[in-house]
């Protein structure tokens, strides 16, 4: 900042010295709202939208930042429900201020964290710890997740309606960490005495236990979907559904693999239930595996061509609600002992963005697709107040992408920590040039510059603990 426009000519035009933190115009950008994209002028004053002028004229004040977003799209900053930084525990793969930057990167500007760290985050003292340690370090806005153990009822409780507590996980099958609830009996228990959302990761304990046993054996990769099939995982989505309705409790079933789940929560979703896919889900497939090796090793595992298109088709019929990346830091040296001893996860915070709006590009979907999946949808599921949307009264985050310009994306353009990517080498566009937080720029990058961009926000000096309703 200030960066070049196509032109090149300097975008940011405002009068820096005086300019009031959290007031913003951005001038000119297709902006993309309300499932329309409309040309013109949008202003934030004390970090909120103030004033959406589709056509422009919006007049320019000497308080604030003023920004020429010509042949730039305006999107709401996107959300990211489901990512696992490493803080407390593993510093050295994430925390709370590379995590974030990575987010600001990849414009996402809100994310909602998972509990399996070490220690787990499993109760009210571990999830202050979180909320305050974001507060000093994140520069986007932040939620948090309190892992569910079998015996943490009180705990769960003792969090409900907390600010920056977004739900309940509770890993239904084992992955990383030791978070897992299984046992029907302490499942219902979870159901029947909380409130709240429960989200789950959704993979049946006994039959995976049973089938890691007899898959034991092989050390080729494509077994990982094999060994953990889909059966695997409908078990206990099914299962999941069945307590949701029981309990008559909201449930989210985290990262959909199988197109054989997707179709069946088409008829059975019914309203208590919404779900997710992972960005890799939609991109990967077989053969990516193979190529790729242990970088895209992951659980629920990639799977097949078939499921890939499923997931898609039911993505675009609202069967699925939200796209989220489950950004799982590991390092390449970690992966490097081989299937089927590397660890399971792969990063994709700062891709996931630039990745949709390349399958947009594509001819997969629309622009305004991705801002119902990435934006709309993460806040309407969690109830973040305030968020998702381009609208007077909704809080000033925004991301100015260049939908025209791309770039080839490798290891040595990332922010998370562990230095990597599994896009490594591919061309994207759709890049974030400006990344805003309550009115406040936290990321930028500039025309022809770096594509890793600048860090233009101090460690705490932007983003919140998120409110849900
Ligand atoms: O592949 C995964 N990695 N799946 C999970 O459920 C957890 C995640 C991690 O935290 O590494
Ligand atoms: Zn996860």
């Amino acid at each position: 900042m200030p960066s070049k426009n196509s032109h090149g000519t300097s975008r940011a035009v405002g009068h820096l010295g005086e300019r009031v933190a959290g007031n913003l115009l951005i001038r000119n950008s297709a902006m993309v709202t309300a499932g329309r994209i409309v040309e013109g002028d949008l202003r934030v004053a004390g970090g909120k939208i103030v004033a959406v002028a589709p056509g422009g004229g919006l007049e320019p004040r000497n308080d604030e930042l003023v920004i020429d977003g010509d042949g730039l799209h305006l999107l709401p900053g996107a959300i990211d429900p489901h990512v696992h930084f490493r803080e407390p525990g593993q510093p050295e793969k994430e925390d709370l201020e590379s995590g974030s930057r990575a987010a600001a990167a990849g414009g996402v500007t809100a994310f909602l964290d998972m509990p399996n760290n070490i220690p787990n985050a499993t109760n009210r003292t571990t999830l202050e710890t979180k909320i305050a340690l974001a507060g000093k370090k994140a520069v986007t806005h932040h939620g948090f997740f309190i892992g569910a153990t079998k015996d943490n009822i009180r705990d769960l409780q003792s969090v409900e309606g907390m600010d920056g507590v977004c739900g309940i996980k509770v890993f239904m099958g084992s992955s990383t960490g030791d978070l897992l609830v299984h046992e029907q009996k302490h499942l219902e228990n979870i159901f029947a005495n909380t409130g709240g959302i429960i989200a789950t990761h959704a993979e049946d304990e006994e039959r995976l236990q049973a089938r890691i046993a007899e898959f034991g054996h092989r050390t080729d990769i494509s077994s990982h979907a094999e060994c953990r099939d889909v059966e695997c995982a409908f078990l206990a989505t099914k299962r999941a559904a069945a307590l949701a309705k029981d309990y008559d409790h909201r449930l989210h079933i985290v990262h959909l693999t199988s197109g054989t789940e997707a179709d069946w929560l088409t008829n059975n979703k019914g309203d208590l239930v919404t779900t997710e896919v992972c960005t890799q889900h939609l991109t990967f497939d077989q053969d990516d595996v193979e190529e790729l090796g242990e970088r895209v090793l992951m659980n629920p595992p990639i799977r097949y061509t078939e499921d890939k298109e499923t997931l898609w088709k039911r993505l675009k019929d609202g069967t699925i609600d939200c796209v989220v990346t489950d950004h799982a830091p590991h390092t390449l040296e970690a992966k490097s002992v081989g299937f089927p001893k590397a660890p399971a996860g792969m990063p994709g915070v700062e891709t996931s963005l630039p990745l949709m709006l390349t399958h947009a590009m594509n001819g997969k979907c629309s622009i305004t697709d991705v801002v119902r999946w990435m934006c709309e949808g993460p806040a309407k599921v969690y109830g973040m107040r305030g968020k998702g949307s381009l609208s007077e009264g909704m809080g000033g985050d925004l991301v100015l992408v260049d939908m025209e310009n791309h770039r080839t994306f490798t290891d040595a353009d990332t922010w998370t920590r562990v230095g990597w990517t599994p896009f490594n080498g591919m061309s994207l566009t759709g890049w974030p040039m400006l990344t805003v937080v309550d009115g406040q720029v936290v990321h930028s990058r500039d025309q022809g510059g770096s594509l890793r961009g600048n860090e233009v926000a101090m460690p705490g000096s932007a983003g919140r603990v998120l409110e849900f309703d």
